[in-house]
């Protein structure tokens, strides 16, 4: 493999996942499509964008006319695809982009990986188009019930992927990961969220009664499992990436206070998520079967993640400044007014781990 489209690589895992490849494979070329969204960030990439082997384009996948260009002037063995909206609370506020980014965007990737036969199509989805899994785990041929907005749209792609399989031979392989951490996540989702609040010694808004469980995974474990099954993996399937390391919302947030060196008063229930899975929790036999399985534990991946946040304020202070503002008070303006259970009425506003 000589040359790889990225698309969406100026995000969270995408720009870590780029740092990643040329870092380990260093005749690889690698060119990175990103409509710079909100999400997108240029910084994030600072450490390769001299690089000879790396160049950027500003575009939206869902354009057509963008990614058939680009695609007739640069010859790609692989296309992987990280773009995307992704946050689920964005989705209730306002699904439209979702729909058309993550189920356009991926339509218009597989027309242009048909047209140019390319020879991997790499489609990142995740753990939530399985749904809430009260118990057990999720296998790759567990039945998909997504509950938001934003699972529903990556379980439309993943289908989608699985009908230009079928029908056009076009070489698909998706993953589904569960809930990434580690450096440069924008600092809506929950722990770069609970970070970059209590070390401003603001609330930290836990939903609903805490007790959620989300299964967690490094962001370079993710990295290279997805490496693994852009050359392993088989084309028309999917794999399962989890970290092995689940746990309840609550204690994630006690971790962080502790961490943080900050007062768990500072941890402030609120209102929950409405359509909020209980417990996502996958079973990921088929991608350890390929030789893959994470490397950092839950807790040495929090206290790196910690002093990577505290390292870059500069990085995400940034960020909380400019537009991030406006989507804070819609989404916890009114929340943190009225808090939910746990306070107030109830004894204590500090969780504990029973
Ligand atoms: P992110 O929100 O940090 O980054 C998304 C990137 O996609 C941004 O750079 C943004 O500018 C770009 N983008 C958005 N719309 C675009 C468009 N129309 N055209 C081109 N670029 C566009 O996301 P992330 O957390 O890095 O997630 C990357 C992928 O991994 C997504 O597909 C997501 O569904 C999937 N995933 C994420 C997680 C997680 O925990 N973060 C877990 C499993 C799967
Ligand atoms: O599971 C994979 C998915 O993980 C990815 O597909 C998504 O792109 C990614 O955003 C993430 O989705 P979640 O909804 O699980 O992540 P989020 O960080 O938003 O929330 C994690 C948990 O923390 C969830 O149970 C909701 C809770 N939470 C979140 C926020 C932002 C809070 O209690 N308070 C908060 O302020």
């Amino acid at each position: 493999m000589k040359r790889i489209l990225v698309t969406g690589g100026a995000g969270f895992i995408g720009s870590n996942f780029i740092q990643y490849m040329l870092e380990t494979y260093p005749d690889l070329q690698v060119i990175n499509l990103d409509k710079l969204t909100y999400a997108g960030n240029l910084e994030n990439l600072r450490a390769v964008e001299r690089d000879s082997r790396y160049s950027f384009f500003q575009g939206d996948i869902a354009d057509r006319q963008v990614v058939m260009e680009l695609l007739s002037r640069k010859k790609v063995d692989a296309i992987v695809n990280f773009a995307a909206e992704t946050h689920v609370d964005r989705s209730i506020l306002r699904p439209d982009d979702f729909l058309k980014t993550d189920i356009f965007g991926v339509f218009a990737l597989l027309e242009a990986a048909r047209h140019f036969s390319i020879a991997r199509f790499v489609q990142i989805s995740t753990d939530e188009v399985y749904g809430p899994i009260p118990e057990g785990a999720a296998s790759e041929a567990s039945p998909l019930a997504p509950s938001s907005p934003y699972s529903a749209s990556k379980g439309g792609a993943d289908l989608l992927c699985h009908a230009y399989f079928v029908t056009y031979n076009v070489p698909v392989v998706v993953t589904r990961a569960a809930n990434n951490y580690g450096p440069y996540q924008y600092p809506e989702k929950f722990i770069p969220l609970f970070i970059t609040n209590a070390l401003e010694d603001k609330p930290l808004p836990l939903y609903g009664d805490g007790r959620q469980v989300r299964e967690w995974l490094y962001v370079t474990d993710h990295c290279r499992a997805i490496d693994r099954v852009l050359r392993e993996g088989r084309p028309g399937e999917i794999y399962n990436i989890g970290g092995y390391s689940e746990e309840q919302n609550r204690v994630i947030a006690e971790t962080i206070v502790e961490l943080c060196k900050k007062s768990p008063e500072l941890i402030t229930f609120v209102e929950d998520r409405p359509g909020h899975d209980v417990r996502y929790a996958l079973d990921s036999s088929k991608i350890k079967a390929l030789g893959w399985e994470p490397r950092v534990s839950l807790e040495e991946g929090l206290a790196k993640t910690v002093a990577w946040y505290k390292k870059n304020k500069d990085w995400w202070k940034k960020i909380k400044e400019a537009d991030f503002k406006n989507y804070y008070t819609a989404q916890y303006g009114k929340r943190l007014q009225k808090k939910g259970p746990g306070n107030g009425g109830e004894p204590g506003n500090t969780p504990s781990r029973s």
